[in-house]
């Protein structure tokens, strides 16, 4: 039987498909507000979400004001190769304009990354606990998926290279990492880098990078001629989650070709002139990167009083051991307080909690504890 025989076996469809692609694992996002209100016939003013990693301070005010502006123009083309912001992050990073490309959220980039270099035969490789987009581009453009133990809930970097083999086209590490939220130091980093073999593209995704006061730094290493692609986002620190817009950078010959897969306006116009607002918009960052250190603090403070085993680095959430999700989770929303079970990602008994608001953490704990007194 071939592929497109064996894919109308497994369908209702009288159309083929290419194979595999029914058994890509559906991304399932956090619970949007909207819907527990309707579901739970709750005020949605009353219910708090910490669930999607976003930013407790909304988005940054200067990329606010610029999307505002940026209606005006709604009847044009948004700049397919976004002159503005490349040469911006270009002037920012030291590297030219050429090195970077914008995507629809950094998960575009991530797919254009499997779309690019991943194919039946070839593998990818990454850690037990990956961000659930590696395995799910790896599935879809029919790679092996190759998971390196993580104990401790951390990377091992020997690990991963243990797995890596002639057929490797590409290592995926987040680093800190979700679900879990650990970093890796930037030492372990550098090592690493030099050990991997040249013909696997590290994909190396900084989602989190700004929490962090010493991050890995990949740009030395791209400039001496390693295969790396740097994935970022405006989804988190700058707040623009919903303005779908992440870039990424490396050498001008990978940044060209990921670009010849890439649609021409994936990026639209609102999210380009956010974007380039929010990367001038220093003092909001600076002031997200210290509520996010208090609210750790605050809610490992709260978990300790709760007896609560937790994991906590620097990227904003954490993650605490409740033993039965479903129930936990369950009871929290009925709470008004939605948060994400970790069991759909191989961490049976966890829940993710993102960092709120002083008052939202506090109503998280409160919410914990009256969970724990009546089970
Ligand atoms: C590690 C990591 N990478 C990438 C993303 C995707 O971010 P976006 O597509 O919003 O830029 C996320 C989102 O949660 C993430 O946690």
């Amino acid at each position: 039987m071939n592929s497109s025989e064996q894919s109308k076996e497994r369908s209702n469809l009288s159309v083929s498909h290419r194979f595999g692609v029914d058994r890509t694992p559906l991304y399932k996002p956090g619970l949007p507000i909207e819907l527990v209100a309707r579901e739970k016939g709750m005020d949605p003013s009353k219910i708090i979400k910490l669930a999607s990693n976003e930013n407790p301070l909304g988005p940054s005010p200067k990329a606010v004001e610029a999307v505002k502006v940026a209606l005006n123009d709604l009847h044009r083309y948004p700049d397919g190769g976004a002159w503005e912001l490349t040469h911006k992050l270009a002037e920012q990073s030291g590297l030219s304009a050429n090195q970077f490309i914008i995507g629809n959220g950094s998960n575009e980039i991530l797919e254009l990354v499997a779309q690019v270099f991943l194919e039946p035969g070839t593998n990818a490789v990454m850690g037990e606990y990956p961000f659930v987009v590696y395995p799910i581009v790896t599935q879809h453009f029919g790679a092996e998926i190759r998971k390196a133990p993580m104990p401790d809930l951390r990377h091992d970097l020997d690990e991963i290279l243990k797995l890596v083999d002639e057929k490797t086209r590409v290592v995926f590490i987040a680093s800190p990492n979700n679900p879990t939220p650990h970093d890796i130091p930037r030492d372990e980093m550098e090592v690493f880098v030099q050990k991997l073999p040249e013909h696997v593209l590290l994909c190396f995704d900084g989602a989190y990078q700004e929490y962090l006061d010493d991050p890995f730094d990949p740009i030395p290493s791209i400039q001496n001629g390693k295969s790396i692609l740097a994935v970022r986002t405006f989804s988190k620190i700058y707040g623009l989650a919903g303005n779908r817009i992440g870039y990424a950078y490396g050498s001008e010959e990978l940044v060209a070709l990921l670009m010849r897969a890439r649609q021409p306006f994936s990026v639209n116009s609102l999210a380009l002139a956010g974007a380039l607002a929010a990367l001038e918009d220093v003092e909001f960052v600076a002031k997200c990167k210290v509520l996010n250190q208090q609210g750790i603090a605050q809610l490992k403070e709260g978990f300790e009083k709760l007896n609560l085993e937790y994991e906590a680095g620097c990227a904003n959430f954490v993650l605490v051991r409740v033993d039965d999700t479903r129930e936990c989770c369950e009871f929290l929303v009925e709470k008004g307080v939605i948060v994400r079970s970790m069991s759909p990602f191989s961490l049976d008994g966890w829940i993710r909690v993102s960092v709120g608001l002083p008052a939202e953490n506090e109503r998280l704990l409160d919410s914990l504890a009256e969970y724990f007194q009546q089970s």
